[in-house]
């Protein structure tokens, strides 16, 4: 083993699945499941992440790109996969032969998704993406009508339903997203008096399907709660959800530094007394960011130990001083849980100026992944 080789980033799929189970319950009978599994499932990892969900009973997932949905089909899960970002036209042939379904908010790949399934004796689902302030992808509300007439001249797309995405769902002040929901309401039922039926028609994320029932429609998609973070960091949320993701490390070298010695690049941190220092082989080229310098914690024993001076590319200095008998070789959590004290996606976040989306992403795409827990 090498100092490089001392990060271990466990995924428990047991806890992946036991909050989905947790977040299934919050909805109505017949309300089918998306979860959100892209950017490799936040971090987790699309492939172990999509077989856990698939056999605890989700109805599609949702993914980012076509690569990622190729990447399931090869690994054998047939249930339906949603391109959530949508596609380019070259992409068309892929998403027919795979049958994806695909967030469609431009002409030309309506287009081009027509051609290719019509080249391939097949029909293709789309879910028409409509921005009524998120500000991102999406038509304008007053487009969907025009643009669902115009998408019945393209006879092998079957429009399964509108998808929007809110914005702010997960800020107390829910004014901002039931003005978002009563418009995709009525666009819904404009379009069905015009005769689109529009059977799949989703808008919610984790924080909407907690706390706004109104916003469930006939799906939901989850991200961030599936891994087992709040939507809203302040606020825990009121399920029991279980963390996912965990870094753990041990200590490489310990050293006992007397007061005025300068620690990391910089000199951000002099000891101000005498100081009992663990270098822990963990840093931003892990994804751990350089913003937790001198501000994050970690654990030992149990016990917090503060991070001194800055976070390096592979190392990252804590101190120690208070904590008894640390030994070279002693386990370090950087995230998780050890002796009942935790550090959240959320902690490290507000740590580093973030939120634990970003966190969980570049922790999972710095480092090998360790499954554990039930892997069906
Ligand atoms: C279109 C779309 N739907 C749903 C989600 C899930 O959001 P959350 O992780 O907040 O539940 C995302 C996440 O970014 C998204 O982009």
């Amino acid at each position: 083993m090498m100092i490089t080789d001392m990060v271990d980033l466990a995924i428990d799929l047991g806890a992946l699945r036991h909050n989905f189970e947790r977040l299934r319950r919050l909805c109505a009978p017949g309300v089918k499941m998306m979860p959100v599994i892209k950017a490799d499932a936040y971090g987790h990892g699309l492939l172990g992440c999509a077989r856990t969900l698939a056999a605890s009973g989700a109805d599609y997932l949702g993914v980012g790109s076509v690569e990622e949905g190729r990447a399931l089909r090869l690994a054998g899960i047939s249930l339906p996969i949603l391109i959530l970002l949508g596609i380019l036209p070259e992409d068309a042939n892929h998403v027919v032969s795979q049958d994806f379904e695909v967030a469609l908010y431009r002409l030309d790949v309506a287009e081009a998704l027509d051609a290719a399934a019509a080249a391939q004796f097949k029909k293709v689902g789309v879910h028409l993406k409509v921005d009524t302030g998120m500000g991102r992808l999406g038509v304008a509300p007053q487009e969907v009508l025009p643009v669902l007439e115009r998408l019945k001249t393209c006879g092998n797309l079957e429009v399964r339903g509108l998808i929007s995405h809110l914005a702010m769902a997960d800020l107390e002040d829910k004014t901002y997203t039931y003005r978002q929901i009563s418009e995709f309401e009525e666009l819904l039922a404009a379009a069905r008096l015009k005769g689109f039926d529009l059977p799949l028609s989703h808008i919610a994320n984790s924080a909407a399907l907690l706390d706004v029932k109104a916003a469930h429609f006939s799906l939901v998609r989850p991200g961030i709660m599936l891994y087992g973070s709040p939507p809203a960091p302040g606020r825990p949320a009121p399920v029991d959800l279980k963390p996912v993701m965990s870094l753990r490390s041990q200590v490489v070298q310990l050293k006992r530094l007397p007061p005025g010695t300068s620690i990391s690049y910089g000199g951000t941190y002099v000891t101000p007394d005498w100081c009992d220092l663990a270098v822990v082989p963990v840093g931003y080229c892990n994804g751990y960011s350089r913003l937790l310098s001198n501000r994050g914690e970690v654990l030992i024993k149990g016990r917090r130990a503060p991070i001194r001076g800055r976070v390096c590319m592979n190392l990252t200095m804590v101190e120690v001083t208070h904590i008894p008998d640390v030994e070279v070789g002693e386990p370090v959590t950087l995230l998780g849980e050890d002796g009942g004290d935790r550090l959240s996606g959320d902690e490290l976040a507000g740590w580093a100026q973030t939120i634990s989306y970003e966190i969980y992403c570049a922790l999972g795409t710095a480092n090998p992944r360790r499954f554990t827990g039930v892997e069906p």
